[in-house]
């Protein structure tokens, strides 16, 4: 942790008794209060499930302002990066922590680009799947296989290994993604053309077939490679956390990373893209919106609008207002222009935004509720929307890892918990019950 102790104390009183608790200024967020030596000193515990008030470590990687709806990287605005940026030179920040120079990029690019192909043994693991398993399920299998596989790159102690590692699992992801896509189709897997950019060749490996040509529109893979960007990392969300926490322990780092996978599945974080334009189709039309709004609001039934609200916007997502630009762009350009499903989404979102509830709760769209709408418009189906999740958040779960391992302080995670269960009893035999 850098020294950023200040001369502000927090003061506890429990049972009369005081205890000051020094407090921590960030470079940008709230203060915190350091509460390590509190059950040593109180026998006391915090309680905060679900992390709502819990910083779980200090960083200096990603920064989200809730309020403002602002997110940087390593003090760069996201929409910056999004415009003037790519994902290769966005994985080189988060991951080194600064902008690279011409030759740092160019370097950077080659060693990705010189580790996309997956060891050719793997592709039999994709055989043990049916067909129609979800592409998820077998990107959590495979990337966390890829420790039986990369023997020379699990040793969390070797900082050699470690950034082996990590260029191995940003330049395969997509190699693993594509795959999984094609044998859910029942299409022989393409291999990765090294000639072709990170975005252009996750779309030759995804859309290619050996019967014919393919030439990558250079409209979707500039829109691919901002999805890629917008999704690249996002401070301590329920996935990061599980890649640290797994790590905490001294696992090796494609294991971490299929934890990390297995998380950002859920409906409530990174399957909420998938959800979402599943939810916008079942819709269907612009005079059933009413419906679902009165469904989200209501208390007694579990529906919640898919691709909204989210733990700390408390304002429009960046990303979201970014992804929503390229919606317009990408479809104009692909000449679909009446897309039903953007229309839906579009007027959902300024009903809800208008609407009491969810101004009341702070409700506003993020970043799943119109990626959907590109990457179906690039035809992939709704399956494959978490694995380009997984795929771009690599960057973001490595960069975390890295920060994590490489601090000397660094302790496994270990929470406590609040007791609720049954006193000491002692055991009743079976016939005296
Ligand atoms: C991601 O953490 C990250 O950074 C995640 C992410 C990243 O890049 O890693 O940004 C990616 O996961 C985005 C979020 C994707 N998920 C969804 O779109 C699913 C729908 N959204 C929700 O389930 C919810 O908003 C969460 C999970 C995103 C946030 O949940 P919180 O912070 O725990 O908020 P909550 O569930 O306590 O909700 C607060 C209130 C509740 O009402 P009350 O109990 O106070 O009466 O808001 C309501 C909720 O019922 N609410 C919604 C709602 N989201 C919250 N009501 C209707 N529709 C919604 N979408």
């Amino acid at each position: 942790m850098q020294d950023n102790a200040t001369t502000k104390t927090a003061r506890l009183t429990i049972d009369g008794t005081d205890y000051e608790l020094p407090m921590y200024s960030p470079t940008a967020g709230p203060d915190v209060v350091d509460i390590r030596k509190l059950y040593a000193q109180a026998q006391v515990f915090t309680y905060d499930p679900g992390f709502t008030s819990t910083a779980a470590t200090d960083s200096s990687i990603t920064f989200i302002d809730g309020d403002k709806g602002e997110l940087l990287h390593r003090g760069y605005p996201i929409d910056q990066l999004a415009e003037k940026s790519h994902y290769l030179e966005v994985c080189y920040l988060l991951l080194y922590g600064a902008l690279p120079t011409a030759e740092e990029l160019e370097d950077f690019e080659l060693r990705v680009t010189s580790h996309t192909m997956l060891h050719e043994q793997m592709m039999y693991l994709f055989r043990g799947f049916r067909r129609d398993a979800h592409p998820m399920a077998i990107m959590v299998g495979v990337v966390g296989a890829m420790s039986a596989f990369y023997h020379d790159s699990t040793d969390i102690t070797d900082p050699w290994q470690r950034e082996v590692a990590s260029v191995r699992l940003v330049a395969k992801m997509p190699t693993i993604a594509a795959m999984a896509y094609k044998y859910s189709i029942g299409q022989p897997f393409v291999y990765p053309r090294n000639n072709l950019d990170y975005a252009s060749n996750f779309l030759q490996m995804c859309f290619s077939v050996p019967a014919e040509d393919y030439e990558v529109n250079p409209i979707l893979s500039r829109a691919m490679d901002r999805i890629f960007t917008l999704h690249a990392d996002h401070e301590q969300n329920a996935s990061t956390s599980t890649v640290r926490l797994a790590s905490s322990s001294g696992a090796n780092p494609f294991a971490c990373i299929a934890a990390g996978i297995a998380c950002l599945w859920g409906p409530a974080h990174g399957g909420a893209n998938q959800a979402a334009l599943e939810m916008l189709r079942e819709i269907g039309t612009v005079d059933r919106i009413p419906e679902y709004i009165a469904r989200a609001k209501d208390k007694n039934d579990p529906f919640r609008l898919m691709g909204f609200g989210h733990r700390v916007y408390k304002n429009f997502d960046p990303r979201a207002k970014v992804m929503k630009q390229s919606a317009d762009e990408v479809l104009d350009l692909l000449g679909i222009h009446d897309n039903p499903t953007l229309q839906v989404a579009k007027e959902l979102e300024k009903i809800a935004t208008h609407d009491e509830y969810f101004i009341e709760k702070k409700l506003y769209p993020n970043v799943d509720f119109y990626s959907g709408i590109i990457l179906d418009a690039m035809g992939f189906p709704t399956s494959m929307f978490t694995p380009i999740f997984a795929v771009a958040r690599t960057v973001g779960w490595i960069s975390q890892w890295k920060e994590m391992i490489e601090d000397p302080a660094m302790k496994i995670g270990r929470p406590r918990q609040l007791y609720c269960g049954a006193s000491r009893r002692d055991y009743v035999d079976v016939e005296n019950r």
